[in-house]
């Protein structure tokens, strides 16, 4: 079903002293809340934060998964999120129903057309992840997985600012060129009081489908180096597999975690025992 985002309203605008306490009682309900961030574009951001919301929901726990990505949202098609909202009950609207333990949000659901840029400035912006929180049934939550895009802007920002709790979960790939713009990302951590969770390096090294040799394509070891360096919890190491690339574009990355021989996936289990 699709709905349309009609207004845009600022924060400051109408009752946001009713729309605040929305969102406190909705966040009351969940346990913990996990913001996947990074300085660096394309290093792997949405695909963690899925997997994760994956492995945690398979393994017992109720999880929502909420993509905060608005102008390049990619949790739907990682996903494969073909429905909208769940409208229950009238007035009630709840996320899309991906398993029994995993609901998911995202601005695609509510878009007719998936290629349509979305053009929006700060406040809209704001408006529109306040509300994702505000106005959404969650339901009793263990885990709140929340995708945002790369950098340091508004909706890392409105996130921080409305999920006093929430903890950072900070992706990297192992070159110098992410790692700099990742130590950006500690230090907006550290100037918004956000804990800091620990720093997962993802395409750590490709193993040879011939000679099952490790190839270094982003070089190796810089995250762990530069968790270190910076006091923070280093979580694992994912390498690059390409079944990885494969199952996301075919949005059945739940297909994957059934494959309990894949490296990706003991690196993933030791990631999610170092967050529970
Ligand atoms: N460990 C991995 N091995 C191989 N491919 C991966 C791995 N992790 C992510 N990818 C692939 O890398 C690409 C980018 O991943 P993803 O979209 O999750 O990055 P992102 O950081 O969220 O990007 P953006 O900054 O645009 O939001 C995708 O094609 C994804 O399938
Ligand atoms: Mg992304």
């Amino acid at each position: 079903m699709e709905t349309e985002i009609t207004s845009c309203r600022t924060p400051g605008d109408f009752e946001r002293g009713e729309q605040d306490k929305m969102i406190e009682a909705n966040l009351a309900r969940v346990g913990r809340k996990i913001l996947v961030m990074s300085g660096k574009g394309g290093v792997g951001k949405s695909t963690v934060a899925s997997y994760l919301a994956l492995l945690l929901s398979r393994n017992g726990k109720q999880v929502g998964l909420l993509d905060v990505d608005l102008h390049g949202p990619s949790v739907g098609r990682l996903m494969n999120v073909k429905a909208g909202f769940d409208m229950g009950e009238e007035g009630v609207v709840r996320p899309y129903r991906f398993s029994e333990n995993l609901g998911i949000v995202t601005l695609e659901m509510i878009l007719g057309d998936r290629d349509r840029a979305i053009i929006w400035r700060g406040p809209m912006k704001i408006s529109a992840i306040r509300q994702f929180i505000s106005d959404i049934y969650w339901g009793d939550l263990d885990y709140l997985i929340v995708d945002a895009p790369p950098g340091t802007g508004d909706e890392p920002l409105t996130v921080a600012q409305t999920i006093p709790d929430a903890e950072a979960l900070i992706v990297t790939t192992p070159q110098e060129i992410s790692l700099s713009d990742v130590r950006k990302s500690i230090d907006f951590c550290r100037q918004v009081d956000m804990k800091i969770l620990g720093v997962v390096e993802n395409m750590s090294g490709l193993l040879c489908p011939h000679c099952g040799e490790e190839i270094p394509l982003f070089g190796s070891g810089g995250g762990v180096k530069m968790a270190t360096t910076m006091g923070i919890p280093f979580l694992g190491q994912i390498p690059i597999d390409p079944q990885m690339v494969d199952a996301g574009d075919r949005g059945d990355l739940k297909g994957l975690i059934e494959k309990p021989e894949l490296t990706i996936n003991q690196a993933y289990a030791m990631i999610e025992d170092g967050i529970i």
